[in-house]
């Protein structure tokens, strides 16, 4: 059995699909143990409501420190699902190829620091793009840099808002993260 720690900062309707894709077996053999917040968030209660173990640890410069005090030994991947906050540099470098990120945008496009959530999408339709989509990739101290996985797209409609593109991007992201999730924790 596979050990999953999952960071959020938010809804988490990622963690809610990762938690049903391990219940319906399309994420085999996992077990989410242990659902980290770095804000008080409705995350938190879908962890509680699954009885899933679940952390609140106050974001800031000891973020990462004080995770890795609470992560059990055994975990195997570490999910940012919707996290805000940037992990340490010894962080990411300690836990190398064990952390991996969805973004809702075709990185390397719209990607780095304060590219996130509602930012993104209003960067894309600024830019006038075709089209947009989700991308999973490891995490490095680069924030948003680290190897792609998997990435799903769909073009961009022309009365495009940034509320319907999140719609449009959450709805790639439920297909594309759990896919990226059973392939890295069972490929061997
Ligand atoms: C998702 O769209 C995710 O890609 C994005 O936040 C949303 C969280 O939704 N993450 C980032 O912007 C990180 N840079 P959720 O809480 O409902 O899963």
């Amino acid at each position: 059995m596979k050990n999953i720690t999952v960071l959020v900062s938010g809804s988490g309707s990622n963690l809610q699909r990762i938690i049903d894709c391990i219940d319906s077996g399309e994420i085999s053999n996992a077990k989410v143990s242990l659902v980290v917040a770095d804000r008080d968030c409705y995350a938190l209660e879908r962890a509680e409501n699954h009885q899933i173990p679940h952390q609140l640890i106050k974001r800031g410069k000891d973020f990462s420190e004080n995770l890795e005090k609470l992560l059990p030994k055994n975990t195997d991947l570490i999910v940012l699902a919707g996290f805000l906050s940037i992990l340490s540099k010894e962080f990411c470098e300690k836990y190398n190829r064990k952390i991996i990120n969805i973004h809702p945008a075709l990185l390397p496009k719209f990607g780095g620091k304060g590219m996130w959530g509602h930012h993104v999408h209003e960067a894309v339709i600024e830019a006038q793009e075709k089209e947009s989509g989700a991308t999973v990739h490891f995490v490095t101290s680069g924030i948003d840099e680290g190897e792609i996985i998997l990435q799903g797209k769909f073009s961009i409609d022309e009365n495009e808002t940034p509320e319907t593109l999140a719609q449009k991007v959450h709805q790639i992201e439920y297909e594309i993260f759990p896919k990226a999730i059973d392939k890295i924790l069972n490929k061997n």
